[in-house]
């Protein structure tokens, strides 16, 4: 049998290039989407990978979804936390809606996922969550407050958790991608990305959403065991921890 890997934000972007690369690897995969059902119905005709729409943000949602996964594939044995949102601004004109999106979104949503799946992984005695955190959490990013912030906790969540489960078979880990080239890294101003983040880019290059796939094949593998609590970082050299 297959393993289960369950992708959110798993129809777009790196999230999309994550399922392709899972399904590649010969797992049985459900993507999950918040709202863009075009964009979903495009993705599952042209890869024939299943698609799941709720918010990960919403506690009972996500409860909902994971068990719907399960009746459907079988029981989760990846789980990638990928989804997750910008609302730049610098905190000086920040509005409370920004900051709690955020924080909902790409922290709570920690809470939210791993939690309806962590006790089955502990049951069957093997488990991979990767959490896909940023360079931002690393270093902080001006005009970046909220997401900092919540990927800065991502990491600090991700020590926790891999090491309440180490002796269950459960590995759980981060991956730090630097700017890639998607349409969140695509929102921001041209002329900041050109001026202000390009020009620290050692590889002079955006990454490809591929790149960051690999990592996740790499940790969600049954011979990544060994590799708890870590944070792969891949961002062209642009900040070294
Ligand atoms: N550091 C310090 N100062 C900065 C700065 C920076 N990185 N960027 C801009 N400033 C300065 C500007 O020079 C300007 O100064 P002056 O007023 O003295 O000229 C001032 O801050 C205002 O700048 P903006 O005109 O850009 O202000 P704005 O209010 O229009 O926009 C912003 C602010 C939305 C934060 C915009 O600067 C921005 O989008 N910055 C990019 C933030 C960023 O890197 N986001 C990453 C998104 S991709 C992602 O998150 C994926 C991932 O994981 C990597």
């Amino acid at each position: 049998m297959a393993r289960v890997a369950l992708v959110t934000g798993g129809s777009r972007g790196i999230g999309a290039a994550i399922s392709q690369a899972l399904k590649e690897a010969g797992y049985s995969v459900a993507a999950n989407y918040a709202g863009n059902d075009e964009a979903a119905a495009k993705f599952k005709a042209e890869t024939g990978i299943a698609v799941y729409k709720w918010d990960v943000s919403d506690f009972a949602a996500c409860a909902a979804g994971v068990a719907q996964v399960e009746k459907d594939l079988g029981p989760i044995d990846v789980l990638v936390n990928n989804a997750g949102i910008t609302r730049d601004g610098f905190f000086h004109k920040l509005k409370l809606e920004q900051w709690q999106a955020v924080i909902n979104t790409n922290l709570n949503s920690l809470f939210n996922m791993c939690r309806p799946v962590i006790e089955g992984m502990r049951e069957r005695g093997f488990g991979r969550i990767v959490c896909i955190s940023s360079i931002n959490g690393q270093k902080g990013q001006a005009g970046q407050t909220n997401y900092s912030a919540a990927k800065a906790g991502e990491l600090g969540f991700i020590k926790a958790l891999a090491q309440e489960n180490a002796s269950k078979g459960i590995t759980v880990n981060a991956i730090c991608p630097g700017y890639i080239g998607t349409e969140m890294v695509r929102a921001v101003p041209q002329e900041v990305l050109e001026k202000r983040i390009l020009p620290l880019i050692p590889a002079g290059r955006l990454g490809e959403p591929e790149e960051i796939a690999r990592c996740v094949a790499f940790l969600a593998a049954d011979g990544s065991g060994f590799i708890t609590g870590s944070t792969l970082s891949a961002n062209g050299g642009q900040y070294m921890i």
